[in-house]
Order: structure tokens, then C-alpha cells, then sequence
């Protein structure tokens, strides 16, 4: 099955790209500034993946089993590429909990079909709606790994939601970090973190203390 979501994110790619080139150059330079509402900008996307790559959906998958994860949290399921490799690193861990959450309804139904389908329900949640509403309430004390893929330009105002539940050693993983500078100057510089970032797009950060004892 993960096989078939690649190839149909790839072909989804090519609709995208052509749905790009009918956009205005206004629309294209908020589409890639992450400047324009950011609802009114994937509702252009509702049937598009926007998955993560083969080599940032492996990393998830080795980040969450050698973190020993068995809590996590993801902001931007879409279609579930992510979201099963973070539920196959718990099922291996040996069970746990993932929060994931997509505002599109059909990517929601099409993602539970996946996570049914690859026998992870019993682990994986998806919620329906903005992550800002979604992911402010009934999280677990404790989150071992967070995965940004939403919106850019909320990636700090989720990160600042989650981040009194992380512990010394969780880790936030951000996608498409390049267009979220305000979160990348909070991982780099607030001093609660380790953070670096890999392929240029990719920035993973550690926790260094628990944020019980530092917030
Ligand atoms: C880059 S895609 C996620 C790709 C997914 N992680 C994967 O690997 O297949 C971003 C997704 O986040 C959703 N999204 C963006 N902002 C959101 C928000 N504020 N709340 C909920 N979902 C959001 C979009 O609808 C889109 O499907």
C-alpha cells in the first residue's frame, strides 16, 4: 500500500505543478512566502500529496524507533505517507499514540483509510481540523516526537503549543523548515534545544532539558 501512496504523490506532483503555473506571480509568491491565508492556499491543494520524501519518511521512521517513541504528535497528515511511518516506528517500539491532524476532510477519510488498511487505528488518530484548535487540547503529558509538515507560517505557534510536553531527548523534526524562519530562530536560539539541518529542508531538533523544569 505505501508503495501505491508514493506513486500517486508523484503523480500528484505533476497536477500540482500545472495547477502552479495557472496561478497569478502574486499567487505564486505568497503560495511559496507562505504569506497568504493559509486555508484559502491548501484548499488549492485538497486532492494534492504533499508528501514527504522516501528519505525524510525513512528518517521519521528511524528518528521515532531510536527515540524509543511511544507518543507523537504530527502537524499535516494529508494522505498518511508520514503519518504511517510514524505509526510503523510505534507498532515496532511496541505501541503508543499518535495525534495526527489534517483541516481537509477528504485527505482526513482517505488517511483513516490507509491507517485501517495498514492495521494502525488502534495507534493513530486523526483530527479533523485546524491544528491551532485541534492540538490545544486532550494531548498526553509526555510527547517524545513532534512532526511539523503544515503551514509554515504556524510552525511556532504549534511548536509553543506542544513544547510543555516535551521531555530532555524529544525531538521536534520540522519539513519545509526554510519557510518558517520565526521557528528556526526558536530552535536555534532560544537554548532548549540542539538543532540542526539536514538536506537543507529537514531541521530536527532535541530537547536538552524537559521543558517542565525550564518553562
Ligand atoms: C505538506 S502536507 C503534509 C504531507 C504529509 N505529512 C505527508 O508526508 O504525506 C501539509 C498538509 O497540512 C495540512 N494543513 C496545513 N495547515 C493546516 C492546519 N493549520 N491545520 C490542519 N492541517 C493543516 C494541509 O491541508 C496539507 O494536507
Amino acid at each position: 500500500m505505501i508503495e501505491k501512496l508514493y506513486v500517486d504523490a508523484e503523480a500528484s506532483k505533476a497536477v500540482f505543478r500545472a495547477r502552479l503555473a495557472d496561478l497569478s506571480p502574486q499567487e505564486l509568491e505568497a503560495w511559496r512566502g507562505n504569506t497568504l491565508d493559509y486555508r484559502a492556499l491548501y484548499a488549492k491543494a485538497k486532492d494534492i500529496h504533499l508528501a514527504v520524501s522516501r528519505r525524510t519518511a525513512t528518517l521519521l521512521y528511524i528518528l521515532a524507533r531510536t527515540r524509543g517513541a511511544r507518543s507523537i504528535v504530527e502537524f499535516g497528515t494529508s494522505f498518511g505517507i508520514s503519518t504511517l511511518h510514524l505509526g510503523a516506528a510505534l507498532r515496532d517500539n511496541g505501541g503508543g499514540r499518535l495525534i495526527g491532524t489534517e483541516f481537509e476532510p477528504g485527505k482526513v477519510a482517505a488517511a483513516r483509510a490507509s491507517i485501517a488498511e495498514a492495521h494502525l487505528s488502534d495507534i493513530v488518530e486523526i483530527r479533523e481540523g485546524d491544528a491551532v484548535e485541534t492540538l490545544a487540547r486532550d494531548l498526553p503529558d509526555s510527547i517524545d516526537l513532534v512532526f511539523l509538515d503544515g503551514a509554515g507560517s504556524l510552525y511556532l505557534k504549534i511548536a509553543r503549543l506542544l513544547e510543555p510536553r516535551l521531555d530532555a531527548g524529544s525531538l521536534l523534526v520540522a519539513d519545509n523548515a526554510h519557510g518558517a524562519p520565526d521557528y528556526l530562530d526558536h530552535v536555534r536560539s532560544s537554548g532548549r534545544f540542539m538543532s540542526l539541518d539536514l538536506d537543507k529542508d529537514v531541521e530536527i531538533s532535541v530537547a536538552t532539558h524537559s521543558m517542565a523544569e525550564v518553562l
